[in-house]
């Protein structure tokens, strides 16, 4: 190959590069725009940033779901005070009855929801398995696994019917294996990857997208008493970029910070269990032996 025919190829590749980062760029870009986004969790934390970095900076209509009222005002007001949208929806994942309540009030204000963030969660307060009561485990599964799955399955109906819209789920890089004092926290979050991996296949021929969102260390109210290091710790705020650009680019699976999902969480991923069990338990003993 001659020289010129290298460079002529570099070019071609820069410029081809160039285009398709400018398409998808200009294609996310008004992603939210008008739509109705429905946060589960909005109250706090990582759904409550989303909320106001969503309504505020990227014109979404949201409706804000948790079941803290008073929170909820605030957050509505004060994104309504910067001229954004939102409406304040009570919804208790523990309990199904208020599910269909929510979903008409919700659609009733913002019509039909094109985008459902399923945030909410609760963690086992960096316990281990037998530390934790029955109601404490019970609490997890409801609101993570059940409760999620439900309203889920419920939103997607109506996405069907609609021929379109999105499902973000937010699971965690916890999910990606057992880890000491996360073991149902953990366990909820790799059957939401999974179910969402699930119908993502199922739904390929539909115009419905689903993105499955795995965060690593976000500081928020959820992980103030944990005993363990924090790495690479990141605001809430941060993270409610990083998952809109992930969300506007439609992306499948989307974990961060950068170095936890493709460095340590893959080293982790990829340890076989002769030595990832030992090298843990090593690690972490101190935090529950
Ligand atoms: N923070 C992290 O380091 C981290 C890391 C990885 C993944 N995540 C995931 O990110 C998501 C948000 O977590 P976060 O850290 O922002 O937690 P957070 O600040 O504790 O917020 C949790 C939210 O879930 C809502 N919620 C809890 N139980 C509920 C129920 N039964 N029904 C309806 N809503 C309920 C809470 O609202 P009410 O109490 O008002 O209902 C609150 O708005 C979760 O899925 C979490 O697993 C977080």
């Amino acid at each position: 190959m001659t020289t010129i025919t290298v460079f002529v190829s570099l070019v071609l590749f820069c410029s081809l590069l160039s285009l398709y980062i400018w398409f998808n760029k200009t294609r996310s870009f008004d992603y939210f725009r008008n739509k109705h986004v429905f946060i589960t969790g909005a109250s706090s934390g990582i759904g409550k940033s989303l909320a106001i970095y969503l309504a505020t900076a990227k014109s979404a209509r949201v409706s804000l779901a948790a079941r803290s009222l008073n929170k909820l005002e605030d957050i509505c007001k004060s994104i309504q005070e910067k001229g954004g949208s939102a409406q304040v929806i009570y919804l208790d994942l523990c309990d199904s009855s208020s599910f269909t309540k929510a979903l008409e009030q919700s659609t009733k204000g913002f019509g039909n929801i094109d985008i459902l963030i399923a945030n909410a969660a609760v963690n086992n307060d960096g316990l281990c398995f037998t530390s934790l009561s029955l109601e404490q485990l019970d609490k997890v599964m409801q609101t993570n696994l059940r409760g999620t799955i439900l309203f889920i399955h419920l939103v997607l109906m109506n996405m069907m019917k609609d021929n379109g819209g999105h499902i973000v789920g937010i699971s965690s890089l916890a999910g990606y294996r057992g880890l000491p004092m996360g073991s149902i926290y953990g366990a909820t979050k790799a059957a939401l990857s999974n179910l969402l991996e699930s119908l993502r296949i199922e739904l390929y021929h539909t115009n419905v997208h689903i993105t499955t969102i795995h965060p690593g260390f976000i500081d928020t109210p959820a992980i103030q008493g944990m005993k363990h290091p924090k790495l690479f710790l990141l605001s809430a705020e941060t993270a409610a970029k990083k998952i809109t650009n992930a969300v506007a680019s439609r992306k499948y699976t989307y974990g961060f910070p950068w170095v936890m999902e493709h460095i340590v969480m893959r080293f982790i991923r990829y340890l076989p269990e002769t030595v990832f069990v030992p090298l843990l338990y090593f690690l972490t003993r101190k935090n529950f032996a």
